[in-house]
């Protein structure tokens, strides 16, 4: 894992197809500060385990920053200002966070797209995020911007229909997967995360996925 990690700026960038790519290691010098954000804010909006429509708890415990957050319930999927565990307004977006997520966006000519929601997955050993849309968004101009942190997961990256076989790609800490334009709706996912323990975020792997939600 240490080794992967010495290594990550020599891998390189992944065409996944038009409008999206891996940026391997692109985080990776502001890793360490994202961590930081992401304890600091856990401890507003604790990370949760959602239910599904269907009545399923989800293995990837979230919370959310920025003006709008994704939940997840008995009544569906959708974005919501208030976190509906605290009733108060999620954690403030890092301008650090913008940052970053505008600075990939703009590497894949997505200039001008500003995100206003940031979920925050955490995955332990076990934990799967099944192919899915992303399709709760009003804007679907924007593109989606994801950023790994910490154990190695393997992307899943399909077609247009759930049904395409995915392609597996391995997601390092500091890795940013970017996709818009006609990738915008394409099915993903992560398969099942191997436990591990990583020298930042120990047994764990944390996502960010920024989006514009209005
Ligand atoms: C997501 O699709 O929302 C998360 C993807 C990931 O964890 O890499
Ligand atoms: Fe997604």
């Amino acid at each position: 894992m240490m080794q992967a990690d010495l290594f990550a700026n020599e891998r390189r960038d992944v065409e996944l197809g038009p409008g999206a790519a891996i940026l391997s290691g692109f985080a990776l010098d502001v890793a360490d500060a994202l961590m930081t954000h992401v304890e600091r804010m856990s401890a507003l909006s604790p990370f949760r385990h959602m239910e599904t429509r269907g009545g399923k708890v989800m293995s990837v415990a979230m919370f959310n920053c920025g003006a709008w957050g994704w939940v997840s319930d008995r009544s569906g999927y959708r974005y919501e200002a208030i976190d509906p565990e605290t009733g108060t307004p999620w954690p403030e977006l890092p301008p650090l966070f913008l940052d970053l997520a505008k600075r990939a966006a703009d590497i894949l000519g997505f200039d001008g797209a500003v995100p206003d929601a940031c979920l925050v997955n955490r995955y332990v050993a076990g934990s799967r995020l099944s192919l899915h849309q992303d399709r709760n968004e009003r804007d679907r101009e924007a593109p989606i911007i994801s950023v790994s942190l910490g154990l190695t997961a393997t992307f899943l990256w399909g077609g247009h229909q759930r049904s395409d076989r995915p392609a597996r790609h391995r997601l390092f800490h500091g890795d940013v997967v970017v996709w818009g334009g006609p990738s915008r709706m394409v099915y993903h996912g992560v398969d099942e995360l191997k436990g591990a323990d990583h020298p930042v975020t120990g047994a764990m792997r944390y996502n960010l996925t920024f989006r514009k939600a209005r």
